[in-house]
């Protein structure tokens, strides 16, 4: 068990220094400029934050695991450039998407490049833990992917309720989140009890961070959401709040959101986010962003160890402050 504990900003010096430093060549330019953009473009990087703390419970340099935790952050860029394409976003991190600065057979291609790379990186996990490491990562990759075709599945229903949310957002986005956790557990050598309670506060964690993501492409605070708001409600997607709209109001109340729903144009979206408002779907979101929080405080509770830094981390990205 870990006696010296890092801080989430000494996790993310590490990260920061990492992705600087990672060897992509530089011609073909056409393939390691786009990658190299999104991945300097920054973004929060809880995910390999998560990994070195979550190694850190029980190995006092998680440093040494510095790889498979850059392999969470290079595998979320090579899912956010494919998703900006499938989504047709033009920001990203408050900048231009890949697929729009170059062209799309161009973000294709440096996404692909971002997922080997991902591997490369993995590769280099304590060979001991590198069947289960890589067990645990395959399965969430094939996940995420499920959870994307359910989420673009979802564009062309209306019905859609929600439980059905929450497992395409377990799948599309909190996976990752357990797995940046799991991988940490494995390669510091923790019991299957902790790796899976560090899994399940992840998972957790991740649902109330996709909630909030949600909430906040249609209700952005401040200029630090950077991207395109109201591009949920433009694009017909199933948010949390469509969801909860539509399990839980009358017939005919859903009717006039379905008639605002998924069209494009300001008046359009100016009338979705009032109804989210005035119908307290909004507060609705906040009150179970707090209790998937919750659930995942409680997980992390079991787990044998210190985990005062992963609480403290979870708590700053609850309040956006990470
Ligand atoms: C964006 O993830 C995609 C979702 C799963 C909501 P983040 O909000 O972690 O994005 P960055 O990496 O900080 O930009
Ligand atoms: C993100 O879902 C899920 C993945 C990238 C796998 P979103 O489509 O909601 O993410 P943003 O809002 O574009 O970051
Ligand atoms: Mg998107
Ligand atoms: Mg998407
Ligand atoms: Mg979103």
């Amino acid at each position: 068990m870990s006696s010296t504990l890092i801080s989430p900003a000494q996790a993310l010096e590490l990260v920061g220094e990492g992705l600087r430093t990672l060897p992509f060549p530089h011609a073909p330019e056409g393939l390691y400029d786009p990658a190299r953009y999104i991945l300097q473009l920054g973004g929060k990087r809880i995910r390999p934050s998560l990994t070195l703390l979550a190694a850190n419970i029980f190995d006092a340099d998680p440093a040494r695991f510095l790889q498979p935790a850059l392999a969470m952050e290079v595998f979320h860029n090579f899912t956010l450039v494919h998703d900006d394409i499938m989504d047709e976003a033009p920001l990203r991190r408050g900048a231009d998407t890949v697929h729009i600065k170059w062209d799309l057979p161009t973000a294709i291609l440096s996404g692909d490049l971002l997922l080997i790379e991902a591997y490369k990186l993995l590769g280099q996990a304590p060979a001991h833990t590198l069947p289960a490491v890589l067990q645990m990562f395959n399965r969430t990759a094939v996940e995420v992917c499920e959870g994307q075709q359910l989420d673009m599945d979802f564009e062309k229903q209306t019905d859609v309720t929600l439980a059905e949310y929450i497992e395409m957002v377990r799948l599309k986005t909190s996976v990752l989140l357990g797995c940046s956790l799991a991988t940490g557990a494995l390669c510091a050598g923790a019991s299957e009890a902790d790796t899976d309670a560090l899994y399940i506060f992840g998972e957790q964690l991740g649902i109330a961070f996709q909630i909030m993501d949600d909430v906040l492409d249609a209700f952005p605070e401040g200029d630090t959401f950077g991207k395109k708001a109201g591009g949920d409600i433009e694009r017909g997607k199933k948010t949390f709040l469509y969801a909860k709209a539509m399990e839980s109001m009358k017939a005919e109340d859903r009717d006039k959101l379905l008639s605002h729903y998924g069209k494009p144009g300001a008046g359009h979206v100016d009338f979705v986010l009032d109804f989210f408002i005035s119908n307290g779907i909004k507060n609705a979101a906040t009150q179970a962003m707090e209790a998937h929080f919750q659930r995942s405080l409680q997980a992390l509770g079991t787990v044998n160890g210190p985990t005062q830094v992963l609480h403290q981390l979870a708590q700053a990205v609850y309040e956006r402050t990470f």
